[in-house]
């Protein structure tokens, strides 16, 4: 069997397409969406994510600010751009590029986003609205990941699912999406005894490690959906996920690629959340 392929870049254009519209209708009601994005340092891999991520603002038709630091920055200033923007009408949702700088602490600057504007959904207010099943913002990674799940048009009631990574930003609040979606989650991760033992009784594997091969073709069930959230290099320094790909499709009954998978999803979802605190929000 060879996997059907689950195309996130077609599934996030549709979903710009949705969020554009929304713009639009925003826009007839004297409303304009507004993202900022707070770059601290001069990590390229951030600057190439910032830079995509404003550019997807433009695309759909949403203002986007962006603000560079430098990688000196002391916390209590960019505790104070927070707070300024967190009083900026004109702005309805703050992202913080991660990771900052050793002298910050990443947690305090969650924290002090405003929930409202947290569209990256990691602010505990958000992640607790998650847990007990209130709305709030979900984080745009795992939220991406249930929607190319959905595509597959298979119900996950009932169905076991397999989340390896057990980070605040993805394993977790993916377990809490499949979870509500009423699947039978198990997390693995650094600590587990045989992974492969969990793998292959799942209908659905997500892995989200940051470890290539984490997932090879003999630790999966046939037909299973598998989702990679691995952003790795190989050896050459071409891009791949944890899941060996080429050994795993010819397994799975869906997989994503990498690239082309998790990585534009995650980019679309940043806009449905932008546009929800806006929609939310109302005129400035
Ligand atoms: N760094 C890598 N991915 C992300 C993300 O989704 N949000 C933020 N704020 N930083 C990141």
């Amino acid at each position: 069997m060879t996997a059907r392929l689950i195309d996130g870049n077609a599934l996030a254009a549709c979903v710009r397409g949705e969020v554009a519209q929304r713009v639009a209708a925003l826009g007839a009601r004297g409303i304009r969406p507004g993202l900022a994005v707070l770059l601290v340092g001069d990590d390229p891999a951030s600057a190439v994510y910032v830079r995509h991520k404003v550019a997807d603002c433009e695309a759909v038709g949403m203002r986007s600010l962006l603000e560079r630091h430098p990688a000196s920055m002391a916390q209590a200033e960019l505790l104070a751009r927070v707070q300024a923007l967190n009083a900026d009408p004109g702005v309805h949702g703050i992202l913080v590029q991660m990771p900052l700088p050793r002298q910050i602490d990443p947690l305090r600057v969650i924290e002090t986003i405003s929930p409202a504007k947290d569209v990256d959904g990691f602010h505990v207010a958000n992640a607790g609205a998650l847990m007990v099943g209130r709305a709030g913002f979900k984080a745009c990674t795992p939220y991406g990941c249930m929607k190319l799940i959905e595509t597959t048009g298979v119900p996950l009631r009932g169905l076991h699912a397999v989340v390896i990574g057990r980070s605040n930003t993805v394993g977790k609040p993916m377990a809490l999406m499949l979870l509500q979606a009423n699947a039978t989650v198990t997390v693995c991760h650094s600590g587990t005894a045989d992974l492969a033992a969990h793998t292959r009784s799942a209908d659905i594997v997500v892995a989200a490690v940051g470890r290539r091969h984490t997932l090879r073709g003999d630790m999966v069930k046939p037909g299973a959906i598998v989702i990679d959230v691995g952003m790795n290099r190989d050896e050459a320094g071409k891009l791949c996920g944890d899941v060996d790909f080429t050994a795993v499709r010819e397994v799975a009954g869906w997989i994503t690629p990498v690239p082309g998978g998790v990585g534009p999803m995650t980019r679309a979802m940043l806009l449905v959340n932008t546009i929800e605190a806006a929609e939310r929000i109302g005129p400035a």
